[in-house]
């Protein structure tokens, strides 16, 4: 399919003059505007489960900064609650879940075909999105990787060191595992039904995928990823999948090549230079600058901004940060990057 849409050059493997930029969590508590929409909405749940207003949060930084891609607004842990946990927010501390820790507890979950019923208004923002961006901008869906889902599952909440799973994990493995397929059978429904609303790229985020040994990173970052893409692919030949392992550092070297992948998403725990030779040859990669500089600022984030351009200018790019950006970024940085990306 022929497209003049920046993001969608650059994931089919086209190297652009000006890399295309968007940015984590780019509809967040750092813009006025989305805490204003946030309150009317009531709490975050209510405004990830409210096609219009959610529709208007993820535009919010399309107007203001035109970046060229718009992610959905939503979140990784909506599947298990489509999955029947429960969940709810703790202003100022995180998520939290009723937690799964043994068979009888993944036996109670829905199947995985289930999950629309609950997800159907994330589908309706989808569709509200498809119709509203401008057209050079790319519609990007989303879900949370199998294993980082199932941290949140097992620990009931965030984890430092993603604890209870691993318990879980090397205690009762078949347990852990049956969650995983389930996880996974599921994100294949949610990210194929996100397809067919409208969107035009998926990633996947395995935020805590850093923290798997070599062997489990194999077998619960690498074969999930796997499987999804390859499910999505056969039903969705054309939609490309940008996968983040986050925390991969060496093992992002063939991460592409043994999941399908069309990008891999790079945290800022790898320098652009290494990256570009060793992950960059098998294809688009996005990052990876680090989200402290959105809240710093000045002539650190310039450079460092132009040394990632330059370290990945002779290969498909998309700029972006390294993590999802944080509550107390200043606009005027993100501002000061685009500008500095586009501007050379
Ligand atoms: O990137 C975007 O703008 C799209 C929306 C999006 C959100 N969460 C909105 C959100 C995306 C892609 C996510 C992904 C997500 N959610 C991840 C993976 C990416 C990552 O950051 O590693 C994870 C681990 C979650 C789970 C989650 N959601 C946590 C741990 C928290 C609490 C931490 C925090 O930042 O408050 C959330 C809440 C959340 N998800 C917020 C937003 C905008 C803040 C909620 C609020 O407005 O109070």
């Amino acid at each position: 399919m022929a497209t003049d849409k920046p993001i969608l050059r650059a994931l089919a493997g086209e190297t652009l003059p000006v890399p295309p930029i968007w940015m984590m969590r780019q509809a967040g508590r750092y813009l006025p505007e989305y805490k204003a929409t946030r309150a009317e909405a009531g709490d975050f749940l209510s405004l990830c489960y409210n096609p219009e207003l959610a529709t208007e949060v993820t535009l919010q930084p399309i107007r203001r900064f035109g970046f060229d891609a718009a992610i959905l607004f939503a979140d990784i842990l909506l599947v298990p609650q489509a999955l029947g946990a429960d969940l709810w927010f703790v202003t100022g501390e995180g998520p939290r879940l009723s937690t799964v820790t043994d068979r009888a507890g993944v036996d109670a979950l829905r199947p995985a075909a289930e999950v629309h019923e609950t997800l159907a208004p994330i589908y309706q923002t989808v569709r509200n999105l498809a119709a509203a961006l401008p057209a050079d901008t790319t519609l990007i869906g989303f879900a949370g990787a199998p294993w980082t889902v199932a941290t949140y599952m097992i620990a009931g909440r965030g984890t430092p060191d993603q604890g209870p799973a691993h318990t879980l994990k090397n205690e009762d493995r078949a347990t852990f595992e049956a969650l995983i397929d389930l996880l996974t059978e599921a994100t294949v429904e949610y990210l194929s039904a996100q397809i067919e609303a409208g969107a035009e790229v998926v990633k996947l985020f395995d935020s805590w995928a850093g923290s798997l040994g070599a062997a489990d990173f194999e077998a619960y970052a690498v074969g999930p990823t796997k499987r999804i893409i390859a499910a999505l692919k056969s039903r969705h030949p054309d939609t490309p999948v940008i996968a983040f392992p986050r925390g991969a550092g060496a093992a992002y070297e063939g991460f592409a090549r043994a999941t399908g992948a069309d990008c891999v998403a790079l945290d800022d725990g790898v320098t652009p230079k290494w990256a570009a030779a060793h992950v960059q040859k098998d294809g688009c990669v996005q990052g990876n600058l680090a989200s402290s500089h959105m809240v710093t600022g000045g002539e650190a984030l310039v450079s460092e901004t132009r040394r990632i351009v330059e370290a990945f200018s002779n290969g498909p790019h998309i700029f972006n940060l390294g993590h999802g950006i944080t509550p107390d970024a200043d606009p005027d940085n993100v501002q000061l990057m685009i500008d500095t990306v586009r501007g050379g």
